[in-house]
């Protein structure tokens, strides 16, 4: 029986919704398995710019970096969009700040689910992928970034920058992963125009000697982009920058029917070693859907990646994996019997509401 701290970070939209289904979910397991989770909550993006005129306060990013772990929900929305710092600096700022450079992103098609997705259901069943993005480097956060007006008009300059170090310690937690899985990784780069992609691509080959048991191979970030929905089940672990990371994560959403299906963790170190070791990390965990003000309120939220992020949470941060596991097949369970949330009904059907979906997750503990 544990005993953990937790700081959740609701947001904005349908970020309070979602990270509230899943402290609903969190309460079950520990009343269940006897644990005590000890919550604070703190305002993060639009409605902290509301509040204190700051999206991301230094005590919230000490707060996150002296919690056991972090649930985040999502930031954002028209409100903000011209502020001078965008709620969205409230992500990038905790992810710097606390370290957590390896982004896990798993990409599952779940049984029943397949006619929900855009692709043909023959092309996504099967689909059980991890994409590894690299979170506190490359393009995101290199200098100079900035803009400015000349006399031609006006400028903006981003940089994309990896150190050698940045690169080895993403690429081992993709290589450790994929040790762990089907030995497979997928490096993704842009090594045919991109000069810190060729360096990435060189040192993964270097690594990859360390690693004879798992099958190495590169692929350019736009031609994986088209193999990805093509033939997703070719796939066991992506590991890519930062930039590439985000994009083909939320393309890889389609395979699994919803962008609401998909959960995060992000972490400072590998979870789940090759080496059978189990490690427990400070984690940040979000789903790597947006803050969907459109729908705020309504009911309409899937649940889903959230209760998942609060998985991983639970498996990394806590060290409770059978908890995890149970949190997992709940949800398999609760799709399997049929609830589904307005993103995955059929139009004109009726849908599992935000609450509704959560409930039948605890049910099935
Ligand atoms: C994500 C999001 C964020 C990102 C935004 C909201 C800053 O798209 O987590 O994928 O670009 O990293
Ligand atoms: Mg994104």
């Amino acid at each position: 029986m544990g005993s953990f701290n937790i700081l959740v970070l609701p947001g904005d939209g349908i970020g309070p919704e979602v990270t509230g289904a899943a402290q609903q979910v969190l309460n079950a397991v520990a009343a269940k398995w006897g644990h005590t989770l000890t919550y604070a909550t703190d305002l993060v993006g639009g409605s902290a710019i509301d509040a204190y005129g700051t999206p991301l306060r230094d005590e919230t990013v000490a707060a996150a970096c002296s919690a056991d772990a972090v649930l985040f929900g999502a930031v954002g929305g028209p409100k903000w969009d011209n502020a001078d710092v965008r709620p969205e600096a409230a992500i990038l700022g905790l992810r710097k700040g606390m370290g957590v450079y390896a982004n896990i992103r798993p990409v599952k098609a779940y049984p029943g689910l397949e006619g929900s997705s855009p692709l043909r259901p023959e092309v996504v069943a099967g689909t059980d992928l991890i994409i590894v993005r690299e979170l506190t480097g490359g393009v995101y956060y290199g200098k100079p970034k900035r803009r400015w007006t000349t006399s031609r008009g006006r400028r903006g300059v981003d940089t994309m920058l990896y150190t050698e170090k940045e690169i080895v310690r993403i690429l081992r937690v993709g290589f450790e992963l994929a040790r762990g899985r089907r030995k497979k990784l997928t490096s993704v780069d842009k090594a045919n125009v991109l000069e810190s992609s060729r360096v990435w691509r060189e040192i993964a080959i270097e690594l990859g000697r360390e690693y004879p048991d798992v099958e190495l191979d590169h692929q350019l970030a736009d031609s994986c982009a088209m193999l990805l929905i093509q033939k997703p089940t070719s796939y066991d672990v992506l590991v890519t920058a930062n930039l590439f990371g985000d994009i083909l994560s939320d393309e890889a959403a389609v395979l699994t029917a919803s962008l609401g299906m998909l959960p995060s963790a992000s972490l400072a170190g590998t979870p789940n070693a090759g080496d059978g070791r189990r490690r427990k990390m400070r984690g940040f965990y979000e789903p790597i859907h947006g803050s969907a003000p459109d729908i705020a309120g309504s009911g309409k939220a899937n649940p889903i990646a959230a209760v998942l992020s609060a998985g991983f949470m639970l498996e990394y941060s806590l060290g409770l994996r059978e908890e995890a596991a149970a949190v997992r097949t709940a949800v398999e369970t609760a799709l399997a019997d049929g609830h589904r949330t307005a993103d995955l009904a059929s139009p004109g059907t009726e849908f599992s509401t935000t609450q509704h979906m959560t409930d039948a997750i605890i049910e099935r503990l």
